[in-house]
């Protein structure tokens, strides 16, 4: 795969919510966003966890935070200093596609944040000549379903769990 290198901490979209409230999508810094990550998965409601995640505990969320910033790419959505959002893109072992995970903090949710915070991550990983973008939830998820079916992603295997995929070469700019 041709990859070509793009600058995470260049990346700040300033954006609106459906409330009208501005908030900020920009990459992800491990050593200076660590802590603030953590506060919104500790915070996290587990009502609201698919799949198991985030963990419920707080060195659960560490050990599963530092894996995720040494294998995967990561964007968070921000206001007011605070992380209400965060997506992570984790690379196939050929490189050719990647798997997908997304969570935005309850207090913040159905104000569009997600889908736009997800639109991000697509036009990320199409620029990265990613071929693919892969993720799991859980089919009872109605509206991470939802969301993802509006971006493009298409439903590979219902059966169990719900596997979705959206082909980058293919997805809508
Ligand atoms: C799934 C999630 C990432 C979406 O982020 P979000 O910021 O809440 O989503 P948005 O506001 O961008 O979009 C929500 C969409 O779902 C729709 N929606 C809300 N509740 C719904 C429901 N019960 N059934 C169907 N659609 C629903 C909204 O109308 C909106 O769609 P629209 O813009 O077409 O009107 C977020 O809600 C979340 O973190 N949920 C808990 C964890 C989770 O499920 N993570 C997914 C990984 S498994």
């Amino acid at each position: 795969m041709e990859s070509k290198s793009i600058a995470l901490d260049e990346l700040e979209i300033v954006a609106t919510d459906k409330k009208g409230e501005a908030y900020v999508i920009r990459g992800y810094n491990h050593s200076k966003d660590r802590e603030k990550l953590i506060e919104m998965y500790a915070t996290f409601s587990p009502e609201q966890r698919c799949l198991g995640l985030p963990p419920t505990t707080r060195t659960g969320i560490e050990h599963w935070i530092d894996y995720l910033a040494e294998n995967g790419i990561a964007f968070v959505a921000e206001r007011d200093g605070r992380i209400i959002g965060h997506a992570v893109l984790v690379p196939t072992e050929d490189g050719e596609e990647v798997d997908v995970t997304i969570f935005v903090h309850q207090d913040f949710q159905n104000r569009g944040i997600g889908q736009r915070l997800m639109k991000v991550t697509i036009d990320y990983s199409k620029k990265k000549g990613y071929k693919g973008m892969m993720l799991v939830t859980e089919r009872t998820n109605v509206r991470a379903i939802h969301v993802y079916k509006k971006l493009g992603f298409k439903v590979v295997d219902p059966y169990l769990e719900y596997d979705m995929y959206l082909d980058l070469r293919k997805a809508k700019d």
